[in-house]
């Protein structure tokens, strides 16, 4: 959770100025930003949930690591104590995925999150400003990673947390009303992702970071060859 401080608009500026640079096919800047700072509007999207199938809920699982050892040794996925209760919940209760109550009470922590924040950011993919080739479309959601990534630095760099809430982003109907609340045009504007920010009291303590090894990954002229 943030704390109540604002974040100044000469900050919130910074950040944006860095989404602005972001490198992009041609230059073509395939993005629209939305930035939330009124409480109503915040209030309405804080009340579109969503909720996970069973296949959804199973691909969660494979990428949660219960214990440090786990993660140690696989050097990827997320540690059990990030998640949110009801996350857990539905590992030991995997009837709960289909239970109304559970995902509307589940809902309440989202929810929080969301009303929460400073500011909240909307980052469309703008196809319109196409690219060039069959692959356009993937080089211009790339792209999208690079305006994401100069985000979450800028923040950072000012002290400021940046939380991507993805939730809403893999339902449907959830998009659908959050299109609506934000006046997203029908055509041509993909809802790609949503960054809280806001300032955290115990900025920068978060966890080891542990990640694959560069020789697990990186290969040296030939795919067969390690480089380390
Ligand atoms: C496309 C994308 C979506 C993400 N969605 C979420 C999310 O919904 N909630 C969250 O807390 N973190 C989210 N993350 C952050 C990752 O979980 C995080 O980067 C990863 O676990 C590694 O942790 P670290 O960045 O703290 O090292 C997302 C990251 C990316 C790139």
């Amino acid at each position: 959770m943030f704390s109540k401080k604002p974040i100044p608009d000469s900050e919130l500026k910074k950040i944006l100025e860095a989404a602005r640079f972001a490198p992009t096919p041609h230059n073509s800047q395939p993005f629209e930003i939305i930035v939330v700072k009124d409480e109503e509007v915040k209030r309405q999207l804080s009340e579109v949930g969503f909720r996970l199938n069973k296949k959804e809920v199973d691909e969660h699982f494979y990428w949660v690591r219960h214990t440090i050892e786990e993660l140690e040794t696989k050097k990827d996925g997320v540690y059990v104590d990030v998640l949110p209760k009801f996350v857990m919940d539905l590992q030991t209760n995997p009837k709960l995925v289909e239970d109304d109550e559970f995902w509307r009470k589940s809902m309440y922590l989202y929810s929080a999150l969301i009303q929460n924040s400073q500011v909240l950011l909307f980052i469309l993919y703008n196809q319109k400003r196409p690219g060039v080739g069959s692959l356009k479309h993937l080089w211009g959601i790339m792209s999208i990673g690079g305006v994401m990534q100069n985000i979450w630095l800028a923040a950072n760099n000012l002290g400021i947390s940046a939380q991507l809430v993805s939730g809403q982003l893999m339902n449907i109907e959830s998009v659908r009303k959050i299109r609506k609340i934000l006046h997203i045009p029908e055509k041509d504007y993909r809802l790609l992702l949503i960054f809280r920010l806001g300032y955290e009291r115990k900025f920068g303590k978060s966890g080891t970071k542990y990640r694959r090894e560069l020789s697990d990954f990186v290969h040296l002229d030939q795919f067969s060859n390690k480089i380390f």
